[in-house]
C-alpha cells in the first residue's frame, strides 16, 4: 500500500509536470484526498510525501575524472590559490571555523565556501594533499558540533545564522557521496542540525530572519534572500537519507521558504513582467532582489520550492526568471552584468566572479531538473568564457569584477560600478571583497561533476561537453566507462570510447547553436551519418555490450549579435571572441581589500600572491567590419594552460579602423554611435574571450 502510494504520487507529479490543465490537477487532488486520508488513518510513516524528482540524476562525486585541458585547469587550481588557501589565507586558515577569529562579516561563510570547493576539487583530482585538508576540516567541524546540533562555534542567537552553514552542508553532501565510509557520521550530524534548525525556524524564523541590527548574522540580508539554499541541502537529506526523520526535514524545508517569504524575499513576486527591473542601478527603486549573486542563486528559488509545493506556475516562473535575467542583464560571456547590483546591458559595467560560478551551478541544476537544453548551453557559455577570463593563467590571481569592454585593469581613479571598489578589476588575491577568493574555485569541479548525468534506469547523458571519463553503474549492475576525448570547446569534435558490461542508452547533448547540416556522427568507424536530435536535444546511441567508439562533430557558424548603441559582439559555437590587446603587466604584493593597504607577509603566500595591473600597448578604440571576419584554426595538441594570451588554437581576423572613444577618469564611454574612422583600414585579431585579460568585446561597426 505504502509503495503503491509513493509510486502513484510520483506518477501524478510526472503527469502534472507534463503540462496538463489546472482543473485536471485539482480534480486529481480531490480524487487523491480519500487515499491520503486512509493513509493517515492507518498511520503509514513510510508513505511520506515525495519531493518532485530531478529528470536527470547526478553521479556521486568522484565518478567523473577530468581529462585534457580541463584536467590541466583543475590541476592549476589545485597548485594555485585554491589548493593553498588552507595553508595561509587568514579567512580560511584562521577563521572562526578553524580556531581563529578572522571573518569578513557576520555571515561566517568564508571557510564554508572554501569547504564547498575543496571537496569536489580534491575528489575529482583524487589529490591526497587536498583530501587531507578536507578531512581535517570535516573532522574538526564534526568534533565541534555543539550538543544542541549547531555546526560552528557561535553560541548567541544574534550570531547563529543558518546561511553560513549551507556551504558546510554542501561540502558534507559531496563528501558523503565521494567517501561512502564517511556517509554515516555526516548524515548523523546533518540530522542533528536539521532538527535544531527546525526548532529555531519554528521560533519566528530564528537564525533566518534577522530581528534587528543586533542580529549580526543578517548581514546584507543575504541569508534570507537565499533561503532556498539551505532548503536545497535539506532536500538532499530528504531524498537520500530521510531515516524516519521526514517530518522534521520537511518542516525545516517548508519553514525556510516561509521565513524568506515572511521577510519579503519571495522571488515569485520578482520574476514578473513589469516588476523585474529592465534597467540597471542606480535607477532601480526596489532593491530587495537586485544583488547579482543573489539573483544567480535566486533563479533556482522557484524550482527548489516547486519540488515540495508542486504548483505548476513555479515551472513557468523559473523559465521566466531566467529569461528576464538574461534579456535585461545578460552578458555575452554568459554571466550576469551586476556590479554588485544589477547593471543592465552596458559593456562598461561589471560582473562579479561569484556570479559566474553561481550561474554555472544554477544552470546545471536547472538542466538536470527540467532537461531544458538551453540551460546546459548557458552553463557552458559561462564556463568557457566569463569565468576563465577573470583568472590569471596560473590560477593565483582573480578579478572581483570584469567588463566586456575592459581595455585596462588598474586601481581606478573613479569607477562606474554600483557597489564595487575601484580596485575590483585588478587580478589578485582579494581585489575588493574576499568572498570571490573563497567561492570561485567551485566553478570547474562542479561543472565536471554535472557533465555526465543519468537518465532513467539505463541511460547516461553527456550533458556539459568537455574532456573527461565517467565510471558508473547503470541498471542490472551494468558497469559502464565512457571516455570523452576532446578539445571542446576549442574544437567541436568529441570521440567517445565506451566499455559496457551490458547494453545501455547513451545520449550526447547537441548544443542549440549546432549547425546540423555540417554535423555528423560515426559509430565504430562506420560511415558518418546526420545527427537526429531527440525532443530533448540529444543524439541517442543504443550502445551494445562490449566496446564502442563514437565520433561526433558539431558544425558551428559565426554569429554577430547586436548590443547597446548598435555595437556588435561575435560568437562562434560555444565561444565568444574579443579584440585581444597587447599589454604590459605590473605587479605588487597582494593588497588587503579594506582598507586598501599592504598585507603583512605572513598573510600572503609569496611570491605567488600578487596583484596585477594591465596596461594596453595596442589601440583599443576601434570600429570593426563584421563582414570581413576570417576564422583561423590551428592543428596540433592544445597549449597549456589554454586560457592564457595566445593559448587557444583559433582566432579571428577582421578589418577595423581607429576611432575616438572617450574615457573620463577611468570610466569608459558606451560604444560610440556612427563613429568616424581616424585611420585607414587595418587588420585586427580577436581571440576567445576567456584567454583575453584586456579586451574589447562590443564594438561599433565601421563604415566601409
Ligand atoms: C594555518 O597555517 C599555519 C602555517 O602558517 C599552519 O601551521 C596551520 O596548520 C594552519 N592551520 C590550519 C587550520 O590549516
Ligand atoms: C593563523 O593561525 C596559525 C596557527 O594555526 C598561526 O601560526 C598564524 O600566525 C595565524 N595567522 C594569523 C594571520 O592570525
Ligand atoms: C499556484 O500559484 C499561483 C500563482 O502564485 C496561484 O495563483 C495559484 O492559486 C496556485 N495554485 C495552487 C493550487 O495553490
Ligand atoms: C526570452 O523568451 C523569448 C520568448 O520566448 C525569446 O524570444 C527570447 O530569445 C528569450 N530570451 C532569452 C535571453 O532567453
Ligand atoms: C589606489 O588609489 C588610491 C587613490 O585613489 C591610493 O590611495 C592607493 O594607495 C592606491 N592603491 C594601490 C594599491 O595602488
Amino acid at each position: 500500500m505504502a509503495v503503491y502510494n509513493a509510486q502513484l504520487l510520483h506518477a501524478i507529479a510526472e503527469f502534472l509536470s507534463s503540462g496538463f490543465q489546472v482543473y485536471l490537477s485539482n480534480l486529481i487532488c480531490i480524487m487523491l484526498r480519500p487515499l491520503l486520508l486512509v493513509q493517515a488513518l492507518v498511520g503509514l510513516a513510510s508513505a511520506a510525501e515525495q519531493l518532485v524528482p530531478f529528470k536527470y540524476q547526478t553521479l556521486p562525486l568522484g565518478s567523473i575524472k577530468p581529462l585534457g585541458w580541463l584536467r590541466n585547469q583543475l590541476e592549476l587550481s589545485a597548485s594555485g590559490l585554491a589548493g593553498h588557501e588552507w595553508d595561509f589565507y587568514r579567512f580560511v586558515n584562521n577563521s572562526t571555523w578553524t580556531g581563529g577569529t578572522w571573518e569578513y562579516s557576520g555571515l561566517h561563510e568564508t571557510a564554508p565556501y572554501w569547504f564547498n570547493y575543496i571537496v569536489p576539487l580534491a575528489y575529482t583530482l583524487d589529490d591526497a594533499r587536498l583530501k587531507k585538508q578536507a578531512k581535517e576540516f570535516l573532522d574538526h567541524v564534526l568534533a565541534t558540533q555543539q550538543a544542541d546540533g549547531w555546526l560552528g562555534t557561535e553560541t548567541k542567537s544574534e550570531e547563529r545564522g543558518l546561511w553560513g552553514r549551507f556551504f558546510v552542508l554542501m561540502g558534507m553532501i559531496q563528501y558523503a557521496e565521494a567517501e561512502p565510509s564517511e556517509t554515516e557520521r555526516i548524515v548523523t550530524a546533518m540530522h542533528k542540525f536539521v532538527n535544531l534548525a527546525h526548532s529555531m525556524l519554528k521560533q519566528n524564523y530564528l537564525g533566518l530572519v534577522p530581528r534587528d541590527a543586533n542580529d549580526v548574522f543578517g548581514a546584507g540580508n543575504h541569508g534570507v534572500t537565499r533561503a532556498h539554499e539551505m532548503a536545497t541541502a535539506f532536500q538532499w537529506l530528504y531524498d537520500n537519507h530521510p531515516n524516519g526523520n521526514e517530518e522534521n526535514i520537511w518542516g525545516a524545508i517548508d519553514l525556510m521558504f516561509k521565513g524568506g517569504i515572511a521577510a519579503q524575499r519571495d522571488w515569485r513576486t520578482f520574476f514578473v513582467d513589469g516588476v523585474f527591473p529592465t534597467v540597471g542601478m542606480p535607477d532601480i527603486v526596489d532593491r530587495r532582489f537586485v544583488h547579482g549573486v543573489d539573483l544567480a542563486e535566486g533563479m533556482r528559488w522557484p524550482t527548489a520550492l516547486y519540488r515540495l509545493d508542486k504548483n505548476q506556475s513555479l515551472i513557468e516562473q523559473t523559465h521566466k526568471g531566467v529569461n528576464l535575467t538574461f534579456t535585461y542583464h545578460g552578458a555575452n560571456s554568459g554571466t550576469i552584468t551586476a556590479d554588485e547590483q544589477l547593471a543592465g546591458m552596458a559593456p562598461n559595467r561589471g560582473s562579479e566572479l561569484c556570479m559566474s560560478v553561481e550561474t554555472m551551478w544554477t544552470m546545471s541544476y536547472l538542466y538536470n531538473f527540467y532537461g531544458t537544453n538551453a540551460y546546459a548551453d548557458r552553463a557552458e557559455k559561462v564556463a568557457f568564457n566569463a569565468m576563465p577570463a577573470m583568472l590569471t593563467p596560473d590560477w593565483w590571481g582573480h578579478q572581483y569584477a570584469a567588463m566586456a569592454n575592459q581595455p585596462f585593469v588598474r586601481n581606478m581613479t573613479k569607477s562606474i560600478f554600483a557597489n564595487i571598489g575601484k580596485y575590483g578589476t585588478v587580478f589578485g588575491l582579494e581585489p575588493n571583497y574576499p568572498c570571490c577568493t573563497v567561492n570561485h574555485p567551485q566553478g570547474y569541479p562542479k561543472f565536471l561533476a554535472n557533465s555526465f548525468v543519468k537518465y532513467g534506469n539505463n541511460g547516461l547523458i553527456h550533458a556539459l561537453l568537455s574532456p573527461g571519463e565517467v565510471k558508473t553503474i547503470l541498471a542490472n549492475n551494468n558497469q559502464v566507462t565512457v571516455t570523452s576525448t576532446t578539445d571542446y570547446p576549442f574544437r567541436t569534435t568529441i570521440t567517445y570510447s565506451i566499455n559496457a558490461v551490458k547494453a545501455f542508452d547513451f545520449y550526447i547533448r547537441i548544443p542549440e547553436w549546432t549547425v546540423l547540416g555540417s554535423s555528423g556522427i560515426s559509430i565504430n568507424s562506420n560511415s558518418v551519418s546526420r545527427l537526429k536530435p531527440t525532443a530533448e536535444g540529444h543524439q541517442k546511441v543504443s550502445v551494445r555490450a562490449g566496446k564502442t567508439e563514437i565520433t561526433i562533430s558539431f558544425g558551428q557558424q559565426l554569429e554577430v549579435v547586436t548590443r547597446m548603441n548598435d555595437a556588435v559582439a561575435i560568437h562562434r559555437g560555444p565561444l565568444l571572441y574579443a579584440l585581444d590587446l597587447e599589454y604590459t603587466d605590473t605587479s605588487i604584493p597582494s593588497q588587503q581589500y579594506n582598507p586598501l593597504q599592504p598585507l603583512p607577509d605572513n598573510q600572503l603566500y609569496l611570491p605567488y600572491t600578487k596583484d596585477h595591473s594591465l596596461t594596453p600597448t595596442t589601440p583599443w578604440a576601434i570600429a570593426i567590419d563584421p563582414k570581413s571576419i576570417k576564422v583561423h584554426e590551428e592543428g596540433g595538441a592544445l597549449r597549456e594552460p589554454i586560457y592564457k594570451k595566445g593559448g587557444p588554437p583559433l582566432w579571428l581576423e577582421l578589418d577595423a579602423c581607429d576611432i575616438d572613444w572617450a574615457v573620463t577618469d577611468d570610466i569608459l564611454d558606451l560604444p560610440p554611435k556612427n563613429p568616424v574612422c581616424k585611420s585607414g583600414k587595418k587588420k585586427v585579431r580577436f581571440a576567445p574571450y576567456g584567454s583575453t585579460k584586456v579586451r574589447m568585446t562590443e564594438l561599433p561597426i565601421m563604415k566601409v
